[in-house]
């Protein structure tokens, strides 16, 4: 009890602060989100995101090298390809941007570790994660789509596929075919509890890939569910998922924490487009002290439970922790 007591002994200055430090993110924790594109020379700023980019194969290289030289260790790729049908045939085409990518990546800086997101909504021309018929987003036949996405994936070099659709047993179609194909090595990401999340915006913006009718509500979870997220990293981890994401990250702190106490598998939490646009946004208007509030919010999502972080943030949170 007081005057015993006095928790302020331990923060009297920096240095014993950070020897009391119970969490510290490094760049290693970090991976970075890429959008490529086709065409040449491309970089064109997404406006919802000031500091990302919509980038053509060579840029992305570029930005590459920079992003590994800053000590980042992993990109994810998301294609934003040339042309988009009924059933997202440019996902698992063997020239397709991310395809492109992956190998002019790996030929510049082999030792980045490439991450390639697995989903249909960005190749389908109504912008859904699957097959679409009569209006509903069929889970079955996708299976066979994704499938063949992260094999063609894994044939141009990738290190790991991140399936992001939300289709009911997707991490075990995606498991064996990439088993039958001669890539037991590959591991996979699985977007496990994923929500159904008003911050996706920007994102659908950077990635054109904005539903043209409905929702994805029948597929990512319900923002207000917890125990559910729980079943569904369970099945992912039964399935063969070897990373479990939860995605957004910062409105579901609980959910972090809840997956860490819960399961052994590394846990990723994905702070995701819209968290980063309010960061940005408020800081331009003066609002709040962006930096500060970036290296806040990433220390939280890591205290939450979060071994690793996709974070549009990656590049300017390296830049201070460098220092
Ligand atoms: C694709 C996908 C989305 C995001 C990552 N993969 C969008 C969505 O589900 O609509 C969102 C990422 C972000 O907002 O930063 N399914």
């Amino acid at each position: 009890m007081f005057p015993i007591h006095r928790p302020r002994r331990l923060r009297k200055n920096e240095t014993i602060r950070k020897m009391v430090r119970e969490t510290s993110i490094t760049p290693d924790n970090f991976i970075y989100p890429l959008f490529v594109t086709y065409g040449k020379g491309v970089r064109k700023e997404i406006s919802s995101m000031p500091g990302c980019f919509q980038e053509s194969v060579d840029e992305t290289v570029k930005n590459a090298k920079e992003v590994y030289s800053l000590g980042i260790p992993s990109v994810i790729l998301f294609g934003i390809p040339e042309y988009k049908d009924e059933i997202g045939s440019s996902a698992y085409d063997e020239h397709g941007v991310v395809q492109e990518t992956i190998k002019a990546i790996k030929d510049s800086v082999p030792e980045l570790y490439i991450i390639t997101d697995v989903c249909m909504c960005e190749y389908t021309s109504h912008g859904h994660c699957g097959i679409v018929k009569g209006g509903d987003v069929l889970n079955d036949p996708t299976l066979e789509l994704l499938a063949k996405e992260a094999v063609s994936h894994a044939k141009a070099g990738a290190d790991m596929v991140a399936p992001s659709d939300m289709m009911d047993g997707r991490v075990e179609a995606i498991r064996l075919a990439l088993d039958e194909e001669g890539f037991s090595e590959i591991p996979i990401m699985s977007y496990a509890a994923k929500y159904a999340s008003a911050f996706y915006g920007p994102f659908r913006e950077a990635a054109e890939s904005t539903p043209q009718f409905g929702d994805r509500r029948s597929y990512q979870m319900d923002p207000a569910n917890r125990r559910e997220a729980l079943r569904e990293i369970a099945l992912d981890i039964e399935e063969g998922a070897d990373i479990i994401m939860v995605k957004p990250a910062l409105a579901y702190l609980d959910i972090i924490s809840d997956v860490k106490d819960a399961f052994d598998v590394p846990v990723a939490a994905y702070n995701v487009s819209g968290e980063y646009s309010l960061v940005k946004a408020a800081g331009r208007l003066g609002w709040i002290d962006e930096q500060r509030v970036m290296i806040e919010i990433l220390t939280s999502i890591k205290r939450a439970g979060a071994d690793l972080i996709l974070t549009y943030f990656a590049k300017d949170a390296a830049k201070i922790l460098n220092k």
